[in-house]
């Protein structure tokens, strides 16, 4: 089984990607560790112990970042997940789980080097952590087997942001600590908007996951449906991306999709902040700016039907 620690900012897709994770045989989840994003620190920690609780995830939670390396928070997307970060359904109990004492960067760091050359980090927030853990513990690079993140839009077919017209959300989240993590020596698989926004889970697959998938099932359908309120509103479709289980997704069947490979970079300043930009290998460039970074991986295609059908069939 594919040992995974989940960073994480749950979050209506977050806690679907967690119990895809938890549920899923080929995976064996180590931890899962806290970032801002969908909702502040303590929201987003309250809600991964919460899920641990609820759903007998034996994993430890660890506490991440409250803020982004560089600067100040923007606002928290009350609108998008609701300001209890599920869909304003609301934990069903206070819990009783605490996270771990040490800050999530630690525990990251800690947790690889338990395990050299075995652990994939699967980030579906801003990259605080995994940065954080990078400069604290460089090395720790050459140990992690991947990295796969949900992040970033690569322009594949026009693809834009969806906070603003350049920038996804969790790179925008915190873009500095999304430019190291995309340019350290670690293998980086980024599934984007570019792959993502092809991935759509209609209401009539929630009604099936409520109808025929157990607790797990009845709960996605109770948190999603202020998301699919806003998605179909926003976007004018009947449901919702799924955009954090996608990630896990590539973990369990990384044949699902198409993948480029180049160097990656996101933007830290200005108008563009948080685009992520890509120079694919098999295009020729003049030397420059790009020359020594390792080569990552984009998705820039998805196979759509066969990801939900697995999703739909774990649960
Ligand atoms: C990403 O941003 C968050 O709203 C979601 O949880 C997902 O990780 C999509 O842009
Ligand atoms: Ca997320």
């Amino acid at each position: 089984a594919h040992k995974v620690i989940f960073d994480t900012d749950p979050g209506v897709d977050d806690a679907m990607a967690l119990l895809f994770l938890h549920r899923h045989p080929a995976i064996e989840l180590l931890g899962i560790t806290t970032v801002h994003g969908n909702a502040d620190i303590d929201t987003t920690t309250r809600n991964a112990c919460y899920l641990a609780e609820r759903f007998a995830i034996e994993a430890p939670v660890a506490r991440g970042a409250r803020e982004p390396l560089a600067m100040a928070k923007s606002a928290s997307p009350a609108m998008v997940h609701g300001d209890d970060g599920l869909g304003n359904v609301g934990p069903s109990f206070a819990p009783s789980r605490t996270p771990d004492p040490r800050p999530a960067y630690r525990w990251i760091i800690d947790t690889v080097r338990a395990h050299p050359g075995e652990v994939t980090l699967v980030a579906v927030g801003p990259l605080t952590n995994l940065a954080l853990a990078l400069k604290e513990d460089p090395a720790i690079a050459e140990l992690v087997k991947a990295v796969v993140i949900m992040g970033g839009a690569f322009g594949v077919g026009g693809q834009g942001g969806n906070v603003t017209p350049a920038a996804e959300a969790n790179i925008h989240g915190d873009p500095l600590a999304a430019d190291l993590v995309f340019t350290a020596p670690w293998p980086v698989t980024a599934v984007g908007l570019d792959v993502t926004h092809r991935v759509l889970m209609s209401n009539a697959d929630f009604a099936r996951l409520r109808d025929q998938g157990g607790e797990d099932g009845a709960f996605m359908w109770q948190i999603s449906r202020h998301y699919v309120d806003f998605y179909s509103a926003r976007e004018a479709i009947d449901g919702c991306y799924v955009h954090d289980s996608s990630a896990v997704a590539y973990v369990i069947d990384p044949s699902l999709f198409e993948v480029r490979r180049g160097p990656m970079r996101a933007v830290t300043t200005g108008i563009a902040m948080g685009q992520t930009l890509q120079r694919p290998d098999d295009r020729d460039f003049p030397p420059g700016d790009w020359d020594g970074l390792p080569s990552q991986g984009v998705c820039v295609g998805v196979d759509a039907e066969r990801l939900l059908t697995h999703f739909m069939e774990t649960f």
